[in-house]
């Protein structure tokens, strides 16, 4: 085992993020120090399960507690209603009590909906997020956001529930496909647009790729410090929906057969041009923002129209009243949150097309 960074999120009693390599085999001893119970049950789906179920169960019995597992079908589709159920069901078969705990053992379908799970299973018991992807890692497993789809729309049904532990084991990642990696790897450029500074240097590099664990980590630190300043999504954590809001429409016009890594990726790259276009940014950012989103051979293009993607982004459940908020890049490490109309919408889907 080895322990690179630990990271405290100060949001109500607080947690430690700790990102390291190998940390799987010791989970039962990590998860020990921050409860007091004796019974847990690992959530995870039917690709993680077979490679790492396991391993986790195993460490936690070691470390002395009553382990039961709730493995379901993997995939975006399967966050909705009816999973959920038959996880609470799956706890209370268990029967776990107030003081008992989940493990969410996956990547961010599985951290969103053990999270819910967990947040009112009984009115709310604690619950350990083991990400397995770049995405949960750097993103979905920090913050306490859980949710699940409706028909109607994605993320519709959740709650704000912070997980106990989070434990970033590096090593997971070594299983992942590489377009699933790539996905992740844009909500760490989205990031590193924020942040500017170290996180931007070497998401610069040339193979940003034996950086990853550094990359992680700075991701997750700039993530809590945004949700200790503003958990519920009132002001500055808005500026984490850099991208997201052409990335959603993208999403949506293609009926999610492209993966949100992929649309966020076009999304940030086209904020970036339209930025540069409109003469909001302070200096170009475009061909750095493509460069490293080309480092992940990530997309920076669509072929979607502006007036196609302004009909799915009204839809929007972030839209509030006639304006959409969204985030616009001024400097690299320094983005604003901008309210525009609909024409003005238009205008920043236009000016994001255009290449050169
Ligand atoms: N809560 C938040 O703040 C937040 C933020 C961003 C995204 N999300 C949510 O996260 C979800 C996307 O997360 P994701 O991309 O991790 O999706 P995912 O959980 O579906 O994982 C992607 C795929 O990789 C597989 N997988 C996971 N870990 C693996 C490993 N180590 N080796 C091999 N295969 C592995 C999974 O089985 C799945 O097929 C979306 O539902 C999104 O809404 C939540
Ligand atoms: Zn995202």
């Amino acid at each position: 085992m080895q322990i690179d960074e630990t990271i405290r999120i100060r949001v109500g009693s607080g947690y430690d993020v700790v990102i390291g390599r190998d940390l799987l085999p010791a989970a039962g001893t990590f998860i020990r120090e921050v409860t007091g119970s004796r019974n847990c049950v690992i959530v995870s789906d039917s690709n993680v399960a077979p490679l790492y179920l396991d391993k986790a169960a195993a460490s936690c019995e070691e470390a002395g507690l009553g382990t039961q597992s709730f493995v379901f079908e993997a995939g975006e589709e399967q966050k909705n209603l009816s999973t959920l159920g038959r996880i609470l069901g799956a706890l209370a078969e268990a029967h776990l009590t107030r003081r008992d705990f989940v493990i969410a053992l996956g990547g961010g379908v599985t951290g969103d909906i053990s999270g819910f799970a967990a947040g009112c299973y009984m009115r709310g018991i604690p619950f350990v997020q083991i990400p397995t992807t770049v995405l949960s890692m750097v993103d979905s497993s920090v913050g306490g956001k859980c949710a699940v789809d409706l028909p109607q729309g994605k993320n519709l049904a959740g709650v704000f529930h912070q997980p106990s532990l989070v434990l970033c084991d590096i090593d997971t990642l070594s299983t992942l496909p590489e377009e699933i990696f790539a996905d992740g790897c844009t909500e760490a450029v989205k990031t590193g647009i924020l942040t500017g500074g170290e996180l931007y240097g070497l998401l610069r590099e040339d193979d940003p790729k034996p950086y990853m664990t550094r990359i992680i980590s700075l991701c997750i630190a700039y993530k809590g410090g945004v949700v200790e300043r503003d958990e519920k999504e009132q002001g500055e954590r808005k500026l984490l929906n850099l991208g997201h809001t052409a990335g959603h429409a993208i999403e949506k016009c293609s009926g999610y057969t492209v993966s949100h890594g992929r649309a966020v990726a076009v999304g940030t790259a086209m904020i970036a041009r339209a930025a540069d276009r409109l003469g909001w940014s302070a200096e170009p950012l475009a061909a750095a923002v493509e460069e490293m989103l080309g480092h992940f051979g990530l997309p920076v293009m669509t072929d979607f129209s502006p007036e196609q993607l302004l009909d799915a982004a009204l839809s929007d459940k972030k839209r509030s009243g006639k304006k959409t908020s969204i985030v616009v890049p001024e400097t690299i490490g320094h983005c604003v949150l901008k309210d525009v109309d609909d024409e003005q919408l238009l205008e920043v889907f236009k000016a994001g097309m255009r290449i050169g």
